[in-house]
């Protein structure tokens, strides 16, 4: 198998996207090229650095522009991996990515997703709700939010003690452990 290289698209912290890179450090037949960020202050910027893995900052009008997938093909990018991106994934990078672009949403889909739903105000949404379990989701993605086939669930409790804050600090650490073993899966079955 030739060796498919990835880009992980980023808003934030970056923690899955470190993750991802150390899972990926060496492997046979997986490689991180790429990091796409929209925050220029974001700690995932100073990941690329500390990484040395080549860095595109772009806004939403560049996303959106009929060039960017194009970009994305001369760079030699195989699949893309959005680990905590906020902007919208338009139609046209989609389709020429088709089944290749891989998200990650902090909580069991279909419910608590769409636009807006990301971070706290996921796991606000779904304590205020009652709800008794949560958990990660990595699907497709479609022109809709949150809204692609679903690739992987795992579960986890919320208990009547939990905070927003503790409820994110599990669902991080279920990405974490699943994020980067479901993407060498997925990419391994191509
Ligand atoms: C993750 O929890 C991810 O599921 C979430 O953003 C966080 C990024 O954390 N994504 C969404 O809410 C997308 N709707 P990180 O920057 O530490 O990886």
């Amino acid at each position: 198998m030739s060796k498919k290289n990835i880009a992980l698209f980023a808003s934030g912290a970056g923690s899955n996207a470190q993750k991802i890179i150390d899972h990926f450090r060496h492997h046979a037949f997986v490689s991180v090229g790429l990091i796409v960020c929209n925050k220029p202050d974001a700690g995932v910027t100073k990941i690329a650095a500390t990484e040395g893995i080549e860095l595109l900052l772009i806004d939403k009008a560049e996303l959106q522009s009929s060039s960017f997938p194009s970009l994305l093909q001369e760079k030699g990018i195989d699949f893309i991996i959005l680990a905590g991106f906020l902007l919208k994934i338009p139609a046209s990078l989609v389709e020429a990515y088709p089944r290749r672009i891989i998200n990650i949403h902090p909580a069991l889909l279909p419910k608590y997703g769409g636009k807006g739903m990301y971070g706290h105000f996921v796991h606000e949404a779904v304590i205020n709700a009652g709800e008794k379990e949560s958990g990660i989701t990595i699907h497709y993605v479609d022109e809709q939010y949150d809204h692609g086939a679903t690739i992987f669930q795992a579960t986890c409790a919320v208990l009547p003690a939990d905070t927003p804050d503790l409820l994110a600090q599990k669902v991080h650490l279920l990405e974490h452990q699943h994020f980067a073993t479901v993407i060498e899966e997925l990419i391994a079955g191509k």
